[in-house]
C-alpha cells in the first residue's frame, strides 16, 4: 500500500482516496502556529481524506481532534493512520453539514474541500471525483465549509481553508458577509498548487464589521493573481 510523508508522519492511502499532497502540510503547520493565540478547545478537520492534516495538527498542538469526511474509505484510512501514530481522533463519516451536534464548538478548524471546477475534473483522471469536484466555479464545498465554521467556531477561533487559487479566495471573500458574517479574512498564502486562507471568528457584530473591512484589505493586498488554472 502506498505511503506519503506528511510533515514527518507516514500516511497510508490508496487510489480510492486523494493522494496526500506534501505541500499541504503547510496548512496544518500554519494553523498550529496560529493556535498559540487561539482560545482553548478542540480542533475540527473538514474533508479529512486519509486524515493527515488533522493528525499533523494534533501531533503539533495536542488539541483533541474531530475529523469529518463523507467517504467511508477515507474514514477508514484516517482511523488507521491515527492508530499507527498513536493519535486520538473522533472520525465521523457524514457530509460536513450533518456531522456535528448543534452545540459542538471548536477553537481550530482545518478545511480542505474539493475545489476543482466541475468542467475540469476530467483533467485529473487518477483522482476520485468526489474528492475534487468543487461545483461550477470550484467554490461550492468551500462555501459549505464557511457555513460550518460560522456555526461551530468559538469566538476568536481560527480557520485555515484550502482552495485552488487567488481568484477563489477573492470570490468567497466577496460573499463572506452573506455566507459567514462572524468570519473575518485575515491573510492568505498562494502557492503553486493551491491557496490557504486564514479566517478568525468573532461575535456576530464584530465578525460582520471585520468581514466587510477584510474584503477591501485582502483584495488590495492579494494582487498577484495566480496564473493558469488550479491543480489539486
Ligand atoms: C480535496 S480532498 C482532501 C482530502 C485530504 N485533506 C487530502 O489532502 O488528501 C476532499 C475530501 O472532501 C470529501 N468530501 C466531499 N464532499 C464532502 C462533504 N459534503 N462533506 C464532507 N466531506 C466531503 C471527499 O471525500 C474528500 O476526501
Amino acid at each position: 500500500m502506498p505511503e506519503t510523508d506528511i510533515g514527518g508522519l507516514a500516511i497510508a492511502w490508496d487510489r480510492r482516496v486523494l493522494e496526500p499532497r506534501p505541500w499541504t502540510a503547510e496548512q496544518a503547520q500554519w494553523l498550529a502556529e496560529l493556535a498559540v493565540d487561539a482560545p482553548p478547545g478542540p480542533a475540527l478537520e473538514l474533508c479529512s481524506g486519509a486524515g493527515h492534516l488533522g493528525l499533523l495538527l494534533t501531533h503539533l498542538t495536542g488539541r483533541p481532534l474531530v475529523q469529518v469526511d463523507v467517504d467511508p474509505v477515507a474514514g477508514e484510512f484516517a482511523r488507521a493512520n491515527a492508530a499507527r501514530h498513536g493519535i486520538a481522533t473522533d472520525v465521523r463519516t457524514a457530509s460536513m453539514d450533518e456531522a456535528l451536534g448543534e452545540d459542538e464548538r471548536f477553537a481550530l478548524l482545518l478545511a480542505d474541500p474539493p475545489w476543482v471546477e466541475r468542467a475540469r475534473i476530467g483533467d485529473f483522471p487518477d483522482d476520485p471525483v468526489r474528492a475534487i469536484d468543487g461545483g461550477d466555479d470550484g467554490t461550492a464545498l468551500a462555501r459549505l465549509c464557511l457555513r460550518v465554521a460560522e456555526a461551530h467556531l468559538l469566538d476568536d477561533g481560527v480557520l485555515v481553508l484550502q482552495v485552488g487559487d487567488q481568484g477563489q479566495v477573492d470570490r468567497i471573500a466577496a460573499d463572506l458577509d452573506a455566507l459567514a458574517p462572524r468570519l473575518r479574512l485575515v491573510d492568505c498564502r498562494v502557492r503553486e498548487r493551491g491557496a490557504l486562507a486564514h479566517f478568525v471568528a468573532g461575535s456576530p457584530l464584530t465578525g460582520a464589521v471585520g468581514a466587510l473591512g477584510a474584503v477591501g484589505a485582502v483584495g488590495r493586498g492579494l494582487v498577484d493573481a495566480q496564473k493558469g488554472h488550479p491543480q489539486p
